[in-house]
């Protein structure tokens, strides 16, 4: 396994979850980024999807004692560099182009590129990854296909994301092929409207205790 591999399987392992963040407004970035960290949930994902993301990456890397600040959703090479620039430790991506993995060849930040079919993830094995985003994990198939990629595609692991919650996350832990899952649903909108950090920190402490 590559150094970056060794990288970015630390930086899943610390923990069950990976909290998938949409944040419209900056100003909730470090108060929801310690609520989550304060349940145990250190490796927090930032999605590129609304403009307040990149400000939100920034904010989270600089303020959020014991967080590492990545960033989701990315599909191009620009805003590869623009989250590394950022402060991303770790790039997320819900599929994979022969552009992102050549920027990702660039940076020492690793990416996690998803893949969700047989082919795809061995065109991934052949650029060197042995580590991806399986997504969208339940619509594509859920636990049961995950757990029959296992046997023939075997020394590949995957961060299942996609329509994952509390009550199915256990399915694919459980699977020798899983290193984690992510998952919204640790940060709820209407949690995150209210400012109802300390029932965020709940949401991940009961994800964090899904460990073991
Ligand atoms: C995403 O990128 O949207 C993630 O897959 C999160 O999915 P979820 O909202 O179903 O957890």
């Amino acid at each position: 396994m590559s150094a970056k591999t060794d990288k970015l399987l630390s930086i899943l392992r610390l923990q069950p979850v990976v909290p998938v963040l949409v944040i419209d407004d900056v100003a909730t970035a470090v108060p929801l980024a310690r609520a989550l960290v304060a349940g145990g949930l250190r490796a927090i994902e930032i999605t590129l999807r609304t403009p307040a993301a990149l400000e939100a990456i920034r904010a989270v890397a600089n303020e959020v004692e014991g967080a590492v600040a990545g960033a989701g959703t990315i599909l191009n090479a620009a805003q590869f560099e623009a989250a590394v620039e950022a402060g991303s430790r770790f790039i997320v991506s819900p599929g994979t182009t022969q552009e992102l993995i050549d920027v990702a060849n660039d940076h020492d930040a690793p990416l996690l590129p998803g893949a969700a079919t047989a082919s795809e993830v061995m065109g991934l094995r052949e650029e060197g990854y042995d580590v991806m985003k399986f997504f969208p994990a339940e619509q594509a198939g859920g636990a049961a296909y995950l757990k029959s990629l296992s046997s023939p595609l075997a020394g590949t692991f995957f961060c299942p994301t996609g329509g994952i919650s509390l009550s199915n996350a256990r399915d694919y832990l459980s699977l020798p092929n899983v290193v984690c899952v992510g998952g919204s649903w640790v940060a709820p909108k209407d949690l995150v409207a209210k400012g109802d950090w300390a029932g965020i920190t709940k949401l991940a402490a009961e994800a964090f205790a899904l460990k073991g």
